[in-house]
């Protein structure tokens, strides 16, 4: 098994603050990278923002900015908003870093010099706000099949990569392997762009001054994905003098992207990738979008009730762990998921409040009644102990089977699924009863097990949400680790240990009266 672990999140349009929507990939990203830390590789984890395009100058303009303070202050604004939710990116790239500038006109160059990108005239029907051209075929009701805006016609002199070469190259590499998951994602790209057949692409643009020049032909800049897409090469040195982190960390280990980008990251990335003879990713990953009512949460359409599903405002009140908590286990990774407030804040109270804070408390506040806060290791295990154990030692392997096949929603609903099985647990053996017939050694033995239980769960958890769990260990004197493998199985409860109660992790939330209050939030 690789010992090196690279994912990356798009980068991201700063056309506007980032939304809940665009948190997702962060958040879901966050959780891979973190979980790979514990399991001891060596994780890169890039993210950025995509700052050349059109959109970017009629925004800056319209702000009476220069494009670059406009692009400074929302960048502050994004790193701001990562730094509330606690991402752990090891780099942030931005385009409009000089070095990646510079590999990007090197990359262009390259492809130009091999004949992979060609001098021509395109013909197209362009949508301004999404930036890009379509054909006739691809358009839903005459409108962008992206936003559903009207598209016009244009035609300038501009370069092409060469991607119809690469159609029965990616054709291959989506039908037989697993290059792009979920699978599903394989067939609407097949059906919906191989099969009408691959055509050459645009790389550059006459009309669009804030891009990358191209070196050799400066009346052009880059185009959009030729500019992007090396952003994973890039962020690494490729083709820079110190290209060590390339050497070390390419190729990446997963793309998480969401589904309308799949098309590039799944056909013309690797097709750019097998023009420069550069190795391509293990993986892509096209993740479905977090909706609200009919709509994908987007920075360029306005909700109406924006304010409440500002992912700032909901960290502030009901804390980050609330956010990563909706975002990574109540969406099925991979599928289109709804949100709404109710739901957020039911997601909070029965995970948060109830199956896990309250076990907790509960499992502590019983050893301090019943034992004076002093455990010691377990000891006569009936056959509910043994089984109990035997179930959550299954259950931890399936979450990190999981979490090696990119499946944070599934590893974090297995996680809750453990909680439940402890609270389960403590019903099977009622050591409330236990305590009346006075047997402190078998009361002892079940809250020793349930304990350790509670903490090789809570171990895996800690990737996820990243606020409360690291401070459950103090309350039974223990380490908060670092690695998962320091809570692997039972038995690390030693005799005499003290267990204090702790602060309570989450109040439970009065639902009806939180709705009212974001309702007043959201029309003030
Ligand atoms: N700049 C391009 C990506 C270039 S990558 C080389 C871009 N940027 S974006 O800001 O428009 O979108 C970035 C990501 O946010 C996309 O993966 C998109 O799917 C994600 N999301 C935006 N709204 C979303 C939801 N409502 N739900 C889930 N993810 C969504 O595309």
């Amino acid at each position: 098994m690789s010992n090196k672990f690279y994912i990356t999140t798009p980068i991201y349009y700063p056309s506007n603050k980032l939304t809940l929507g665009n948190c997702y990939t962060t958040v879901v990203c966050d959780s891979l990278a973190r979980f790979n830390r514990m399991l001891g590789k060596d994780v890169f984890y890039l993210t950025g923002t995509d700052e050349h395009g059109q959109k970017i100058e009629k925004k800056a303009a319209a702000e009476n900015k220069t494009e670059m303070e406009y692009l400074n202050e929302i960048v502050a604004d994004t790193k701001e908003l990562w730094r509330t939710l606690d991402i752990s990116y090891d780099k942030f790239i931005r385009t409009t870093d000089d070095y990646h500038v510079k590999a990007v006109q090197r990359i262009f160059k390259t492809l130009y010099d091999k004949g992979e990108i060609y001098k021509s005239t395109y013909k197209g029907l362009y949508c301004t706000p999404c930036e890009s051209f379509w054909t006739e075929e691809q358009l839903i009701n005459g409108n962008c099949p992206d936003c559903g805006r009207p598209v016009e016609p244009m035609e300038e002199e501009a370069y092409f990569f060469r991607l119809s070469k690469y159609q029965d190259a990616v054709t291959d590499l989506l039908q037989n392997t697993n290059f792009l998951r979920p699978r599903t994602r394989v067939n609407e790209m097949i059906n919906n762009f191989i099969k009408p057949g691959l055509k050459d692409l645009c790389v550059s643009r006459t009309s669009v001054k804030w891009g990358v020049p191209v070196g050799f032909d400066t009346k052009h800049t880059v185009y959009v994905w030729i500019d992007a897409l090396p952003n994973y090469l890039t962020a690494l040195g490729f083709m820079q003098d110190n290209d060590r982190n390339f050497k070390k960390y390419w190729p990446a280990d997963v793309h998480v992207v969401g589904k309308e980008i799949v098309r590039f990251h799944s056909i013309i990335w690797p097709a750019i990738l097998m023009a420069l003879g550069v190795e391509l990713p293990k993986q892509v990953y096209g993740h479905g979008w977090l909706m609200f009512g009919n709509d994908k949460l987007s920075k360029s359409k306005e909700t109406g009730k924006k304010e409440v599903i500002d992912p700032r405002i909901l960290a502030d009140r009901y804390g980050l762990d609330a956010v990563r908590l909706f975002l990574i286990k109540e969406i099925v990774f991979g599928q289109d998921g709804p949100y709404n407030q109710e739901l957020f804040l039911t997601a909070f109270n029965t995970n948060l409040a109830n199956e896990y804070g309250n076990l907790v408390s509960r499992t502590c506040g019983m050893a301090q009644k019943y034992l004076d806060g002093i455990l010691h290791t377990a000891k006569n295990l009936t056959e509910t102990d043994t089984n109990f154990k035997q179930e959550i030692l299954a259950k931890r392997g399936e979450v990190i089977s999981q979490m090696e096949d990119i499946n944070p929603s599934g590893a974090m609903n297995t996680i809750f699924e453990m909680f439940s099985k402890c609270n389960k647990y403590i019903d099977d053996t009622a050591p409330w009863v236990v305590f009346k017939e006075g047997n402190l050694e078998r009361i002892n033995t079940i809250l020793t097990t349930l304990s350790e239980a509670i903490l090789i769960t809570n171990t895996l958890l800690l990737p996820f949400l990243t606020d409360k769990p690291k401070t459950i260990y103090a309350n039974w004197n223990l380490k908060t680790p670092t690695l998962i493998s320091e809570y692997a199985n039972f038995g690390f409860i030693k005799d005499n240990t003290q267990v204090t109660k702790g602060a309570n992790l989450y109040a439970r939330l009065d639902v009806a009266k939180e709705l009212a209050e974001l309702d007043a939030l959201a029309n003030a």
